[in-house]
C-alpha cells in the first residue's frame, strides 16, 4: 500500500476496488480517506467505513462551473436547500454560482451578504461569481480572495448587468489584476434587437433565428479582442454555434481562452426545442444538426475544455407562459452526468473526456486546487458510478425545487449510484442519505 503519511492504522473511509482516474490513466486502487482528504491510494488499504466499489467507476466529485442557484431573489424558482442536493444527485460536489440574482451581484457587500445566505443551506462547495458592472473598478483588491471568477453579460440578461464595451475592458483589466477568469456570456445585443425586427410572428420555433448563430459569434470575436489585449483569461460559457468554435479555434493555443458546453446544446436541436416548447427555451439558442454536430467534434478534439450544465431553473407557471414572456433558462445540474454517461454507452464519447471536461479542466481553470481529481491530500470528493444502470428522467425523482426537466422521460444508461463530499457519503441511491456543511472553495484567505 502506498500512503502519504505510511501510516498503519485503518483509514475512516475506503472505497475498495474501484476503477479510477488516477495519474493519467484509468486504474483499479482502494482510495483511503480521512479528516476529509485522500490519504491513500494502493491495494489491500483496510478501513473504518469500507465501501465496495467492485464494478462500478469513481470519478473525482464533479465540479459544475456555471449555476444559477437563484439566492438572493428568485427562491421560488431554486434555493440552495434543493439546489445543492439536486446537485449531489448529479455527482457534483462543486459548483460555481452565477450572480444574477435580485440584487445583483456587483460589488463586496452584495456579495458577502449573498454568501451569508448560502453558507446555511450549500450542502455542495461552492464559489460564487462577481457581475461585471460600472463599479468593477471601484472595489477594493481583497474580493479577489472571495471570488471564483467575473461574469460578464453582453446580452440583456437584465439591466445592470449588461456590460458596456468600456465595462468589458475594466472587467478584463480587473481580472487580470486579480489573477481571475472572465467567464462571458456571448450573444450580441443589437443583433437580437435587429433580428427581433425582421420575425414578425414570434415563437419558440424561431428563436434559434432570432438568437442566431452570427449573434453569438460577434460577440465571441469582441470578447476575445478584449481579452487578447489583456492578457485576462476568457471562458466562453456554452457555446453553441459551428460558427462560435470556428472564431475561438484560432485562440484556444494561447492557452489563455477556453469555452464549455452545455448537455442541451449536446443533445438537442432546433427541432426538438420546437416539440419541446418553452421548456427548452435557453440562452444561447439551440442551434441546428450542423451546431450540434461540430459541437460534439470539439468536444471529442479537446478544443471544448469544459462540460457546464447552465443549470437555470424556472417555475413551470413562468413556462407555461407565451413564447415572449416565458424566461429562458431550463434545470439541469443533476441530469449532466447521467447525459454525458449514456454519451458513453452509446459511442459519443469517452469516460477519460468525461472525467476531464467536468472534474480536471473545472479545478485547472478556476484554480480549485483541492479539487478535480484523485491524488493524495486532494479532497475526498467522489462520484461512484454504475456504466451500465438503466434509469429514466422522471420529474418526481429530481431534486431541484423546479419539478421539471427538458428531458423528461429520456431513457439513460449509466448512473450515479452515491456521491462522497469531503469523506461523507451524501447521496445514496437516489436519497440524500447525510450532508456536509458546504464550503466556499475560493475562501477568503
Ligand atoms: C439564464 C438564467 O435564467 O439565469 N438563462 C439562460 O437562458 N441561460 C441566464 C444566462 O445564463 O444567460
Ligand atoms: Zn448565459
Ligand atoms: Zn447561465
Amino acid at each position: 500500500m502506498i500512503t502519504q503519511h505510511g501510516l498503519g492504522y485503518d483509514m475512516a473511509l475506503v472505497l475498495k476496488n474501484c476503477k479510477t482516474f488516477y495519474r493519467g490513466k484509468i486504474r483499479c486502487v482502494d482510495i483511503a480517506s480521512d479528516y476529509g482528504k485522500i490519504i491513500g491510494i494502493g491495494k489491500r488499504i483496510s478501513g473504518t467505513e469500507v465501501i465496495n466499489c467492485k464494478g462500478l467507476l469513481v470519478f473525482p466529485g464533479l465540479i459544475d462551473v456555471h449555476v444559477h442557484f437563484r439566492v438572493p431573489g428568485a427562491e421560488h424558482k431554486e434555493d440552495w436547500k434543493h439546489g445543492s442536493r439536486a446537485a449531489l444527485h448529479g455527482g457534483i460536489t462543486c459548483v460555481l454560482d452565477m450572480p444574477n440574482n435580485n440584487p445583483q451581484i456587483l460589488d463586496e457587500k452584495s456579495l458577502l451578504e449573498k454568501k451569508k445566505i448560502v453558507e446555511k443551506d450549500a450542502c455542495v462547495d461552492y464559489g460564487l461569481y462577481l457581475g461585471a458592472s460600472a463599479k468593477i473598478n471601484s472595489l477594493g483588491e481583497g474580493l479577489s480572495k472571495q471570488i471564483a471568477g467575473i461574469k460578464l453579460y453582453m446580452s440583456s440578461a437584465s439591466g445592470e448587468l449588461l456590460a458596456t464595451g468600456k465595462i468589458q475592458k475594466m472587467a478584463f483589466e480587473r481580472a487580470f489584476r486579480m489573477r481571475k477568469v472572465v467567464a462571458v456570456h456571448a450573444e450580441d445585443e443589437d443583433r437580437i434587437r435587429d433580428n427581433e425586427k425582421k420575425f414578425k410572428d414570434k415563437g419558440i420555433s424561431i428563436h434559434h433565428k432570432i438568437r442566431d448563430d452570427t449573434c453569438e459569434a460577434i460577440a465571441i470575436e469582441k470578447v476575445l479582442s478584449s481579452a487578447k489585449s489583456t492578457s485576462a483569461f476568457l471562458h466562453v460559457c456554452h457555446i453553441s454555434s459551428k460558427m462560435s468554435l470556428e472564431k475561438i479555434k484560432p485562440f484556444l493555443k494561447s492557452g489563455k481562452v477556453s469555452c464549455g458546453v452545455t448537455p442541451h446544446h449536446l443533445f438537442l436541436t432546433e427541432k426538438d426545442v420546437a416539440k419541446i416548447g418553452n421548456k427548452a427555451k435557453v440562452n444561447p439558442s439551440i442551434k441546428t444538426k450542423k451546431d450540434r454536430s461540430a459541437l460534439w467534434a470539439a468536444l471529442k478534439a479537446s478544443y471544448i475544455k469544459v462540460i457546464e450544465s447552465d443549470h437555470a431553473p424556472h417555475t413551470l407557471e413562468e413556462k407555461n407562459a407565451d413564447y415572449e414572456i416565458a424566461p429562458s433558462g431550463l434545470p439541469g445540474v443533476e441530469t449532466l452526468l447521467p447525459l454525458m454517461l449514456n454519451a458513453y454507452n452509446k459511442g459519443f464519447i469517452s469516460l477519460k473526456r468525461i472525467f476531464e471536461c467536468c472534474c480536471q479542466n473545472p479545478a485547472k481553470i478556476f484554480g480549485i486546487k483541492n479539487k478535480g481529481s484523485i491524488d493524495f491530500g486532494k479532497d475526498a470528493d467522489f462520484c461512484i458510478v454504475n456504466l451500465k444502470r438503466k434509469q429514466e428522467i422522471k420529474s418526481e425523482g429530481l431534486f431541484s425545487k423546479c419539478g421539471w426537466s427538458a428531458f423528461e422521460g429520456w431513457k439513460l444508461t449509466g448512473c450515479v449510484e452515491k456521491t462522497i463530499l469531503r469523506g461523507v457519503l451524501c447521496y445514496d441511491s437516489g436519497s440524500i442519505v447525510d450532508s456536509k456543511k458546504g464550503l466556499d472553495v475560493f475562501g477568503g484567505d
